[in-house]
């Protein structure tokens, strides 16, 4: 399978921003900006908007997503949002991973796998990031540290359920910095992930996954990444809270 019979998937990654009815003010300008979009799109919002969100997007061709879950069903753990509750709302997809959950809150190997694993029985769709700080980058790693992110986060996902896990690459160092990575350097790690997928599930599982790169993407770089061989989508961040902006990167992932 070659790249352009891969779903390209766009994903806005709200991060810790926007309040309701702010949430519903973009998602409205949005809505008709991407209703023709050859790609899907995805927005991933803060808890408090996701009802907004579901509401908001009904009808449309945007899907909404959580940001993070619990692993847990239910039970004593102040603070959590568990799958199960995300499932019942009509949220579809959730991020597992992100940078900012791992550098700021506790987040390791261990517990993206069994987020993942709650997302998946729920139902839920995963965004799961994978990504090497600057200092391993310099120390020539980002192979090892991302091939080792990816497979410690899949452990007991089937190949079917492949189906629902996009992949995405995000560098520390370039996320929320500006400092993009080339597209050569997205191509290739996005390239090592795909390979890293091919030794757990094969080469049919491999090739009909999305590869998202994340990091300061924007309207003026985007198809330069998304023309690499290997990047399917982007998750992106600060660009996704303008529409027009927003509606520019899905515009240069339409195919
Ligand atoms: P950024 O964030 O586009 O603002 O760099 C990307 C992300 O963290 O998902």
């Amino acid at each position: 399978m070659n790249k352009a019979l891969r779903p390209a998937v766009i994903a806005g990654n709200w991060k810790m921003n926007k309040t309701r009815s702010e949430a519903k003010a973009l998602l409205e300008e949005l809505r008709p900006l991407c209703k023709d979009a050859g790609c899907q799109v995805i927005v991933c919002v803060p808890f408090t908007d996701l009802e907004t969100a579901v509401a908001a997007c009904q009808g449309s061709n945007i899907t909404v997503a959580a940001q993070n879950c619990h692993w847990a069903a239910s039970g004593a753990f102040t603070g959590e949002i568990s799958a199960g509750m995300l499932a019942e709302m009509g949220v579809r997809w959730t991020i597992v991973g992100h940078s900012e959950r791992r550098q700021y809150f506790g987040e390791t190997d261990e517990t993206v796998n069994k987020r993942i694993r709650a997302a998946l029985d729920q139902g839920l769709g995963v965004i799961l990031c994978v990504g090497e700080l600057l200092s391993q980058r310099e120390a020539g790693i980002t192979a090892e540290v991302v091939s080792l992110q990816t497979k410690a986060a899949l452990q007991g996902v089937s190949a079917q359920e492949m189906g629902r896990i996009i992949l995405a690459y995000e560098p520390v160092w370039a996320i929320g910095t500006g400092k993009t990575a080339t597209a050569q350097q997205a191509g290739e790690v996005c390239g090592i992930l795909r390979g890293v997928l091919e030794q757990l599930y094969g080469s049919q599982v491999a090739q009909a996954a999305t590869i998202q790169y994340g990091g300061s993407m924007n309207a003026g770089n985007a198809a330069e990444l998304l023309a690499q061989e290997d990047v399917d989508g982007g998750l992106i961040g600060g660009a996704s809270l303008k529409a027009p902006d927003f509606a520019a990167i899905i515009q240069a992932a339409s195919r």
